[in-house]
């Protein structure tokens, strides 16, 4: 059996995340690692937090802190949440880590060594007021086309055209305004991307009829573009440390410019996908730690990424559209470019034995949006994690974004519609369901699985129905079709709820106590059916309807080559009926939440 590799998409360190960010990589990633547990693979979901870049360093100045004391507050804060909305990570790690900066800066000098990386002199923008280079969006000014005066130094907000920081007038710092700037050269590395041009052509036709159209096409596009070299280092304190002079030269001979690259780190979008691998390693520490064996041998983390110990792991990763070139083009050159080696003759030699894994399976998203507009922060428009967590307990959230996420296109939230979803589908059917029968079951059967009675034509029926929806459902799951993967499982709970309106045990209980008695155990197995089945889904629910008939959880996938599915139950087992399960959401809070968080006028 295979084992499972799973990492979404790594959060940026600077502010809570929105419902957006979870549809579009961690709870998608999430449904998927549950159910991949429950049906018994070995599998490890790795995610962790992105904490490099400008962005990071002027979040933390302003709220007045170092870079470092800012991250560890943030991803304390985003471990916490992730962990209420239930995210089942084997691993929520930093890019900050020690791990990460060793591999990282091991992955550039395997990287230079080989003749990927070469040394170029930029031309940027430097604050004298602000002591450091300011990154092209940083730099504010009139725009030169249509006299915008606040647009950005790589693009104009206002009349869209892509700029150059030189482009400018009266071109001044976005960090402090002062307009004491000047452009200076500086050394920097980039990694020659454009020499795998073919190679990711080749790797990437070879996907196309396993990976979603969006990612294939999206990566099609950039290549088609023409694959550009990249710039993998900045002028920034806080990142990964250049450390040059640690390496040897490179195939034609030269040593890198130790002087030129001194205080230099490693562009974010360089360190942050190796952080699945170094997030994995920091993992095998962890447990290594906990079991009190000091620190992990390479062995335990390198058996998930490395060939050929890792020649039976499936590796799948999870993120937005914009994600998808990084990780289409960015990381895989990277992990071309410390596998390989090319020959004067243009040809590429393996270098080592051991090779890294390249991604197997890659799901992207399109957006999850507020009422047609974007979530954002600053506007204070949209739900964010917390507040949701405030509002509602995770499982409404989980499914509705799971039942709505953004696959084949854009999606949008709104209170509206989510209340008549999650009213109908959580409250009304599933709820519902599971209440009747349990209370019905404490009423008249003395809180008992019952005995007795034969299985009629009825039950033939649904056990054959439900395996074909449970197939069906299993399906999507494994093809991670989670919009209908969603639908599957609500029509198995509407199953559930045609066959007690059909069965009327209520009715029968009175004429024919045997059909009863098969009315209700069938009823309650599949009470311990959806269990098994919402766990990757709402599993703070699921964990009480498996209680409620005394399953463990979480429970195993059920099987599906032809065994009964709804013969769970051992005759005579006591059963609770749970509180509510879901509260409806009412027509008042939903006034209330649009009002606060912004309704269609916000948009
Ligand atoms: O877009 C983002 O939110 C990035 N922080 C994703 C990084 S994914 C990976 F490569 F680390
Ligand atoms: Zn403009």
């Amino acid at each position: 059996m295979s084992r499972i590799l799973i990492t979404s998409a790594l959060p940026y360190i600077n502010g809570i995340k929105h419902l957006g960010t979870l549809a579009g990589s961690m709870l998608p990633a999430d449904v998927y690692a549950r159910f991949q547990r429950s049906r018994g693979r070995e599998t490890l979901y790795i995610c962790a937090t992105d904490e490099h870049g400008t962005p990071t360093e002027l979040a933390a100045a302003e709220k007045g802190q170092d870079p470092a004391t800012f991250c560890a507050e943030q991803h304390q804060i985003q471990h916490d949440l992730g962990r209420a909305f239930g995210l089942s990570w084997d691993h929520f790690g930093r890019s900050s880590s020690p791990q990460n900066h060793r591999l990282t800066q091991r992955f550039a000098q395997q990287l230079w060594e080989a003749g990927f990386i070469e040394e170029r002199v930029t031309q940027q923008v430097y604050s004298n007021a602000d002591k450091r280079f300011l990154p092209d969006r940083y730099v504010i000014g009139t725009c030169p086309h249509c006299g915008y005066e606040s647009a950005r130094g790589d693009q104009c907000e206002n009349c869209t055209r892509v700029l150059d920081p030189a482009d400018l007038i009266h071109p001044r710092s976005a960090v402090s305004g002062s307009t004491d700037i000047e452009i200076r050269g500086s050394k920097h590395l980039f990694l020659r991307q454009s020499l795998f041009a073919g190679k990711l052509r080749h790797w990437i036709e070879a996907k196309r009829d396993r990976w979603p159209l969006l990612v294939t096409s999206i990566a099609l596009k950039w290549l088609d573009e023409g694959l550009q070299d990249r710039g993998i280092t900045r002028d920034l304190e806080w990142g990964v440390p250049v450390n040059a002079f640690e390496w040897g030269p490179n195939p034609e001979g030269r040593t890198p410019d130790i002087e030129g690259l001194a205080g230099k780190v490693f562009y974010v979008w360089f360190d942050a996908p190796i952080e699945y691998i170094a997030a994995t390693w920091e993992w095998a520490d962890a447990r290594a730690a906990e079991a009190g064996t000091g620190p992990a041998p390479d062995a335990d983390w390198e058996r998930w990424w490395r060939e050929p110990a890792a020649a039976d792991v499936t590796y799948v990763e999870f993120m937005g559209k914009d994600n998808v070139p990084f990780h289409t083009v960015g990381f895989p050159c990277t992990l071309f470019g410390i596998n390989e080696t090319l020959g004067a003759d243009g040809k590429f030699t393996p270098v080592n034995n051991a090779p890294w894994k390249l991604v197997d399976q890659l799901k992207g998203f399109n957006w999850l949006d507020y009422y047609g507009g974007k979530f954002s922060t600053s506007q204070k428009r949209g739900v964010f994690m917390d507040h949701a967590l405030e509002l509602l307990p995770a499982d409404y959230w989980r499914w509705w974004v799971t039942a709505n996420t953004p696959e084949t296109s854009d999606a949008t939230f709104t209170w509206e519609q989510f209340q008549a979803q999650v009213n109908a589908d959580l409250a009304d059917v599933l709820g519902n369901f599971v209440n009747r029968i349990l209370k019905f079951t404490e009423s008249r059967f003395e809180g008992k699985v019952p005995e007795g009675g034969a299985a009629g034509p009825l039950e033939e029926k649904l056990e054959a129905d439900v395996l074909a929806k449970l197939r069906e459902l299993t399906e999507h799951l494994e093809g991670r079709e989670f919009r209908k993967a969603a639908t599957a499982l609500r029509q198995l709970w509407v199953l559930g709820n045609g066959y007690l309106t059909e069965a009327a045990p209520w009715t029968a209980f009175k004429t024919d106590p045997g059909r009863a008695a098969v009315g209700v155990r069938t009823g309650l197995n599949l009470v311990a059916l959806f269990a098994k089945i919402c766990e990757p889904f709402i599993p703070f629910a699921a964990e009480t309807v498996a209680l409620s008939v005394g399953e463990a959880f979480p429970g195993r996938w059920p099987v599906l080559d032809g065994s009964p599915v709804l013969a769970i139950l051992p005759e005579g087992r006591p059963v609770k009926a749970p509180d509510v399960l879901f509260r409806k959401v009412e027509d008042t809070q939903v006034a209330e939440w649009r009002e606060r968080f912004g309704g269609p006028e916000a948009a």
